[in-house]
């Protein structure tokens, strides 16, 4: 084990220029655009599986983006992982608030600054170098694996659950394990047993059938920009209760010791505004930072658009007004109940005046894994065994679909186990990952591996 970790250490520099190649390709999975690149990607980490010393690689179409799985299959007795991470990345607009370009990978204060550097091709990385430091020396896994890398998770894995119910047997395993979420602070390791889950809406308001002359018709004729942003309002009260009817009905409650549990993670709400450049945090009354994010459903407008945005001034009444709106859920809020009650409450306050139009883009459900299993135990050991720190036990605010997915159709628990670091930036412009934590990590995941 010593040998393996020290070749890990002597490896740095090869692990750089690698990740650095797998970063410059522009796997956006969005952008119809972008298609090629994302099977080239494919391809890219498919050769990734191989140098690793996986076997019966595979990149499967889909009718998205492909997948790509391998495994290693001889260690008879021993469980069976099956490690799941995206080669996707998020766009990268806005493009002129990157410090140099997102898919140049350059390092800046010991981070690798890329996109996809965090979320989640440098974490993807890392479980194949383990893989590959382990068979390198060794010749074979303590264990058996399995890898499911996806290049829709960006886009809420609309083929994935397809593919897991067509390949069912092959992908038969004793445990998921993702590392696509983050620590708790440098140095401070987390083992995540929640997700939110999450619906996303597009909704369009329409009034009069063009733009109007805003001194002709201003005063007579409602304006979808102002109704819209009225309708949105409405949405919270001044105590950030959502008010849509019965979008709470499905709220399970967090029992006492839990949120003792987790109210006792530690939180430096100057360090959390100040990072973040507000002057005052905000939310929902009767609940913490952290059980805002980790517990709680919400509401978010992510954009919001409508009449004349160009230079200059134009007096105008817009004849449509959008916005793109989400919903994060915790259990047991199920997606496709919550778009109809959102779609429901927009349509039943919309005046006369307008019409409205909700179409419903992506969304996953919630997860809480259990705590008590021998991976987590396993994991446990493994992060004070390398980060030599107890790792805390946290939920998240962010969504992996799948991961519900993985129970429902597998009937398979996730150990969620992220590198990133809480200011990694993901989907925003200089993107990061902290590379002393990569190269930590790489070892933390050795030590798993033998430790199952
Ligand atoms: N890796 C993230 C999810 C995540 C973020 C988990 C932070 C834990 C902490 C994932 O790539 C992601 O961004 N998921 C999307 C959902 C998807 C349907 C677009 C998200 O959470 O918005
Ligand atoms: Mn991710
Ligand atoms: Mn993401």
């Amino acid at each position: 084990m010593e040998q393996i970790l020290n070749d890990i250490r002597n490896s740095k520099a090869r692990y750089l220029e690698e990740l650095t190649r797998f970063l410059a390709i522009p796997s956006i999975s969005s952008d119809p655009e972008n298609k090629n690149d994302v099977l080239l990607c494919a391809e890219h980490v498919s050769k990734m599986l191989v140098q690793s010393g996986l076997t019966n690689i595979k990149v499967t179409p889909t009718a998205g983006h492909p997948v790509v799985s391998g495994e290693w299959l001889q260690a008879p007795g021993k469980p069976t992982l099956l490690i799941y991470g995206h080669y996707d990345v998020q766009p990268v607009d806005p493009l002129d608030l990157w410090e140099k370009p997102p898919f140049e990978a350059h390092i800046k204060n010991n981070r690798l600054v890329a996109r996809g550097s965090a979320d989640d091709k440098g974490q993807v990385f890392m479980h194949l170098k383990a893989i590959e430091a382990v068979m390198t020396s060794k010749g074979k896994l303590p264990v058996n694996v399995k890898f499911i890398i996806e290049g829709e998770e960006e886009i809420g894995s609309p083929n994935l659950a397809g593919f897991l119910r067509d390949h069912k047997a092959e992908f038969d395993a004793d445990v998921v394990i993702i590392s696509d979420s983050q620590m708790y602070a440098e140095n401070l390791p987390a083992i995540t047993y929640g997700l939110r889950g999450l619906t996303y809406l597009e909704i369009e308001v329409t009034g009069p059938n063009r733009d109007l002359h805003s001194g002709s018709f201003g005063g007579t004729v409602a304006n979808p920009a102002e109704i819209l942003a009225r309708m949105l309002a409405s949405v919270k009260d001044e105590n950030g209760h959502i008010q849509i009817p019965g979008f709470y009905d499905d709220v399970k409650d967090v029992p006492a010791v839990e949120r003792a549990l987790l109210g006792s993670v530690p939180f430096d709400e100057v360090a959390y505004r100040e990072g973040l450049g507000v002057k005052e945090l905000w939310g929902e009354e009767g609940y913490s930072p952290n059980e805002r994010t980790w517990i709680r459903p919400t509401f978010e407008i992510n954009g919001i658009w409508g009449g004349f945005t160009g230079v200059g001034a134009k007096t105008v009444l817009p004849s449509k007004a959008s916005a793109k709106i989400s919903s994060r859920l915790v259990p047991d809020q199920d997606p496709t109940k919550i778009v109809e009650l959102t779609t429901r409450y927009f349509q039943s306050i919309a005046p006369k005046s307008v019409t409205v139009k909700v179409t419903n883009h992506h969304g996953g459900k919630p997860v809480v894994a259990p705590l008590k299993t021998p991976y987590v135990e396993a994991a446990r050991k493994a992060f004070k065994a390398s980060f030599h720190t107890d790792a805390l036990f946290i939920r998240e605010g962010g969504s992996i679909p799948i991961v519900a997915d993985f129970k429902e159709i597998l009937g398979l628990d996730t150990l969620l186990i992220g590198f990133a670091l809480p200011d990694n930036r993901a989907h925003s412009p200089n993107e990061n990952f902290h590379l002393p934590t990569m190269y930590t990590g790489i070892e933390t995941l050795v030590i798993l591996l033998n430790s199952l």
